[in-house]
């Protein structure tokens, strides 16, 4: 331990500079630091900056709550400006409230059950791609499918009819880029410039046709004001656009496969999402918010495939102001990392921590909400603004094709993490699926 560090209420850690980034070899160094030294780390990274790891459940609770205001986004935000601009996600201080004040009404529990009808859509014709792919014997590459129907449902819920008309209408996908290449490069980037123009475009067309009736997010968006009864600029609102489409898929996407990767390994858990989704969801035009309420398994399920993986695995942040964490002092400056993918697995709040078991989330549970560090969502006002639709997103999918569909997998190996700015399988899981009318040829 380092006295020294101690006595200047700087927290303990190795004397050598560490490098921390987001990927592989930073989470494998974050596990040993915590070993080593315990909850609050301090250490000395190559650039001369001072950064601190907290995995202390209390202390992560109260950064990101009650002293959010003292920090902005840390280090990893610049690479993802890059990508979104200045949207939501990565904005800070005045801009951010005043954006998350605009775009906040969009996402009421109202608007989002006006979506649901799309949802159901989405996952019914991903059911009949499915079914000719199970009829012909043949596997499916579910991490591709997952990115594909996530992808596809957020732009129909942002574009509405114009998705049809505007977005597909060389009969291709021109946002397919975003599910396919996996690699932050450069021509990504570029990629997303070209989409802002289409974006525009439809923005354009519809300020032309000045018509009021469309429900979805871009009209919503478009209509947005602040406190001063401005809207967005068209750079803001195209920020705030691609936002969304990057946040509004990639999460969910990264979490139903994990969902079918965790289900086809875990039969119990699967036997009983099944039950339940015949019991409620069979009838897919009969799918509400109130069934979808009812539906806690399936709740429970996705909650405990949250806590295994995350897919926003680590959170950065930077002092602004001066801070106390613990008894520690927190210079301003100081670089923060925090891990939902540490914390979930910590024995000490979650026994048996690598084991799937939705039941850890079910009304038998004798921990209340908040018990446990739990935050694949974040945690205080930047909490993200998708929560509510993601498990409707989720359970609606899961719930409709885990009753057409039995799946196997074609490797036993377990897959490996990708660690990026979002957890992914480094590799395609690869799937067999087996219609249930089939089921008995299979057992
Ligand atoms: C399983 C699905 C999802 C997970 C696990 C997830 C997780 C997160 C996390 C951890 C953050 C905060 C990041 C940080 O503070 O560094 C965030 C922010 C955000 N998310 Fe999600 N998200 C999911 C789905 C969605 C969806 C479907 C949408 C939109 C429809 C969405 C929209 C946003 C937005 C706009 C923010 C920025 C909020 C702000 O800074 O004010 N997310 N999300």
């Amino acid at each position: 331990m380092n006295l020294s560090k101690h006595e200047s209420r700087e927290p303990p850690g190795p004397d050598e500079p560490v490098a921390l980034g987001v990927d592989p070899e930073t989470l494998a160094c974050l596990q040993a630091l915590q070993a080593e030294f315990g909850n609050v780390v301090s250490v000395d990274k190559p650039n001369g900056r001072k950064a601190y790891f907290i995995n202390d459940a209390d202390e992560v609770r109260k950064l990101l709550v009650k002293h959010h205001s003292r920090y902005k986004k840390g280090p990893g935000f610049e690479r993802v400006k890059m990508l979104l601009g200045n949207g939501l996600i990565v904005s800070d201080g005045e801009t951010w409230r005043r954006s998350r004040r605009m775009i906040q009404p969009a996402f009421t529990r109202q608007n989002i059950h006006r979506l649901i009808g799309l949802m159901v859509e989405c996952a019914e014709e991903r059911a009949s791609m499915w079914e000719k792919v199970a009829a012909a014997g043949e596997t499916l590459d579910i991490t591709q499918e997952m990115s594909d129907f996530a992808l596809e449902l957020i732009l129909r819920c942002i574009f509405g009819a114009d998705y049809e008309t505007h977005i597909l209408h060389a009969g291709e996908n021109p946002f397919a880029f975003l599910s396919k290449d996996s690699e932050r490069d450069l021509r990504i980037v570029l990629q997303v410039r070209e989409s802002r123009n289409l974006i525009m475009s439809v923005i354009n067309d519809r300020r032309a046709r000045n018509t009021e009736e469309e429900f979805d997010f871009l009209s919503m968006y478009m209509s947005a004001t602040d406190k001063a009864g401005e809207g967005f600029s068209d750079d803001e609102l195209l920020d705030e656009l691609v936002t969304l489409i990057v946040a509004g898929y990639e999460t969910s996407a990264g979490t139903l496969n994990w969902a079918w990767y965790l289900a086809a390994r875990n039969q119990d858990a699967e036997a009983k999402l099944l039950a339940e989704a015949r019991k409620l969801l069979q009838d897919a035009a009969t799918i509400s918010q109130e069934t979808l309420a009812e539906a806690v398994y399936g709740q429970q399920f996705l909650e405990e495939t949250l806590r295994l993986y995350p897919p926003v695995w680590l959170f950065s942040r930077r002092a602004i102001e001066d801070d106390a964490l613990q008894d520690y002092d927190v210079a301003e400056g100081t670089d923060i990392y925090l891990s939902p993918y540490i914390l979930h697995r910590t024995e000490e709040y979650w026994p048996n921590p690598d084991h799937f078991d939705p039941d850890r989330f079910g009304p038998d549970c004798p921990h209340k909400k908040g018990d446990r560090p739990y935050f694949p969502f974040s945690l205080g006002p930047r909490r993200c603004l998708g929560e509510y639709f993601s498990f409707l997103e989720m359970k609606v999918h899961l719930g409709l094709l885990i009753q057409r569909f039995h799946m196997t997998l074609e490797s036993d190996q377990e897959p490996e993490l990708d660690l990026g700015i979002n957890l992914r399988t480094k590799n395609s899981i690869i799937v067999r699926p087996h219609l249930r009318a089939q089921e008995s040829e299979i057992a």
